[in-house]
């Protein structure tokens, strides 16, 4: 007979400085630490019970998750049994409270929760750090996605992964900022994070990438115990377009801006010029996010829905780590 579910709920998260590249890509271990924000709202809620069948059955925003995204959560569950000595097939189903198609689905908030989720159905009570580590096996974000508000994951040293994990640098109420997200595209992204990252060291910048990420991992920190938003802003900037200058100069080169995106970041710089401290950053995708005060947010929104390009503008909190909801 199938267990109860058990489901947990967490949010997606905002790199402030990059994770992009990895030192063992079976282990998801990164080559560098790496800071973000958590954001509210942009959640995923996984659902796990054990002993519901022959086989490992999956759904992914009520549907049956099929091809990769199966063979993907299937890998993570064998995880979870090998964490926690559990055997028994499991039914996992999530879903996004994202509005689906707008290219905000998360990796990040998916594999957090499912961790969460699959630990505790495993009748484990993992501490923050295992569970950290268990999630980052998932997907690297995730491990920052345990956490509410401002998180840095850590390298480590060790070959296994036990001390690369994330650990809260500041709660969400420390200091309340805004991220303004334009949607510039809502096309399925064309190369996956872990492809982009595995491009990354065909780049002559890569090498100079992983000697910049500790100064810039000494700033953000900084910034953040200072609540300075143009410092932070300046270092989140300056990392995401290092990021992508990377994937310029990889062979074969790789791109994941669209024209919208070019034109939201001048926007951004010209709001900037006109004395509203307001920074971008962009992940693997054609998305700006603005980093900004809560009074500017306004502003800022408008602004970018202006863009020729931009299908939705939506504005996110600092938010909590993942949590057990039912
Ligand atoms: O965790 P992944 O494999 O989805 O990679 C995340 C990569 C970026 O979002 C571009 C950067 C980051 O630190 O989140």
């Amino acid at each position: 007979m199938a267990a109860a579910a058990t489901t947990a709920r967490a949010n997606a998260n905002l790199a402030l400085v990059k994770y992009w590249g990895k030192r063992d890509p079976a282990l998801n271990l990164p080559a560098t630490g790496s800071i973000s924000l958590t954001l509210d709202g942009l959640a995923v809620e996984a659902s796990i019970a054990f002993g519901a069948g022959e086989a490992d059955r999956f759904e992914i925003d009520g549907e049956p998750a099929r091809g990769d995204e199966a063979a993907r959560l299937g890998r993570f569950l064998d995880v979870v049994r090998e964490t926690t000595g559990r055997r028994e097939r499991a039914f996992v189903s999530t879903r996004a409270t994202v509005p689906r198609g707008i290219g905000l689905a998360s990796s990040a908030a998916a594999f957090a929760a499912l961790a969460l989720a699959g630990s505790r159905a495993a009748g484990m009570e993992l501490d923050p750090t295992a569970l950290s580590v268990l999630a980052r096996r998932g997907s690297g974000s995730a491990a920052r996605s345990v956490f509410g508000g401002f998180v840095e994951w850590r390298r480590g040293e060790r070959a296994d992964g036990r001390d690369s994990f994330a650990e809260p640098l500041a709660a969400p109420d420390h200091w309340d900022v805004r991220v303004v997200v334009a949607v510039t595209s809502t096309a399925p992204k064309a190369v996956s994070s872990r492809d982009g990252m595995a491009r990354a060291s065909t780049s002559p910048f890569y090498p100079a990438w992983i000697a910049g990420v500790e100064a810039d991992l000494a700033e953000a920190r900084a910034a953040i115990r200072a609540r300075d938003l143009a410092a932070l802003g300046l270092v989140a900037e300056r990392s995401a377009l290092a990021m992508h200058a990377i994937g310029l100069a990889a062979r074969p080169p790789l791109l994941y801006w669209v024209g919208a995106t070019v034109d939201c970041l001048r926007r951004v710089w010209e709001l900037r010029t006109g004395g509203t401290p307001a920074f971008a950053t962009i992940d693997a995708g054609p998305q700006v996010k603005v980093l900004c005060a809560p009074a500017d947010a306004g502003l800022v929104a408008d602004a970018l829905r202006t863009v020729p390009g931009v299908a939705r503008v939506l504005t996110c909190v600092p938010g909590r780590g993942a949590e057990v909801v039912a």
